[in-house]
């Protein structure tokens, strides 16, 4: 099969041909390595990694250099994905100056293609800078789980008309400011399908239904890693919880009844 590097150009083609983005997220090499070869349009090294790696309640916690050491392994596993890589709370937010220095140091030391910044008017000025250099920027609307603390909870966002009008407004002005798409995580579908109707850059969701042009999940959630956390929008494809959980059963067995290694497995 002919191999295709994904680009923002292709992405932005995929959305005005109509046909759906796919996009998953990784953070290591074998999982990357993986992914891209089963065909995944986009790789993002999310700020996620804070939960599912470092098993921490939120993703305030992951640094810079973290989700670089993690980038970089990701980008070594990846052939055709466009690799994208969240930017860590407080790495951005700051001024538009101190968002271009760690943008640069992503992309210089990852070798990534992308950052993703949560926010919209508020980080308008950062986004415009950012794309002034060549880097491309992901925006990232509705749930933006670097604001837990002031969200009070990840619950469902832009529910009210009000709200609304402001997420499509803050969408619009991102586009407007250089975003080369847009994630937009656990809204209502309506208004993502009007949000993704009124942009002309991709709208990834997340727990957004599927009006928009692509979408995202965390890959630990599409193999059904934590049985434990299920929320609504997640569907495991897989789960990995308990074949994992059975096999190392097995192997603990085997060892401990002189069934591993066989004569066949020694030398
Ligand atoms: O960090 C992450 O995994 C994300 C996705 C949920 C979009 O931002």
């Amino acid at each position: 099969m002919k191999t295709e590097q994904k680009t923002i150009k292709s992405l932005q083609a995929l959305k005005q041909s109509s046909k759906k983005i796919t996009m998953l997220t990784a953070y290591d090499f074998t999982f990357a390595k993986i992914i891209d070869a089963a065909g995944i349009d986009i790789i993002l090294v999310g700020d996620s990694l804070s939960n599912v790696y470092q098993g921490n309640e939120t993703t305030l916690p992951v640094t810079i250099e973290e989700i670089i050491y993690h980038a970089k392994a990701v980008v070594k596993g990846t052939k055709n994905a466009f690799v994208v890589v969240d930017m860590p709370f407080g790495s951005y937010q700051v001024n538009d100056e101190l968002a271009l220095i760690n943008a640069i140091k992503i992309i210089k030391e990852s070798n990534a293609s992308a950052v993703k910044i949560e926010g919209g008017q508020e980080i308008l000025m950062q986004v415009k800078k950012i794309t002034t250099v060549g880097i491309p920027v992901m925006g990232h609307l509705g749930l933006t789980p670097q604001s837990i603390h002031q969200l009070g909870s990840f619950d469902t966002q832009a529910t009210s008309a009000k709200a609304q009008e402001k997420i499509l407004k803050d969408a619009i002005e991102l586009e407007k400011a250089g975003c080369f798409a847009i994630v937009l995580e656990k809204i209502p579908s309506s208004i993502a399908k009007e949000i993704s109707t009124t942009l002309s850059i991709p709208v990834i969701g997340i727990g957004a239904g599927s009006h928009c042009d692509g979408q995202v999940l965390v890959i630990n959630d599409l193999l059904g890693l934590d049985p434990t956390f299920k929320p609504k929008f997640v569907r495991n494809y897989l789960n990995l919880h308990e074949l994992m959980t059975k096999s190392v059963k097995e192997y603990i067995h085997d060892i401990q009844n002189i069934g591993f290694p066989s004569d066949h497995e020694s030398y």
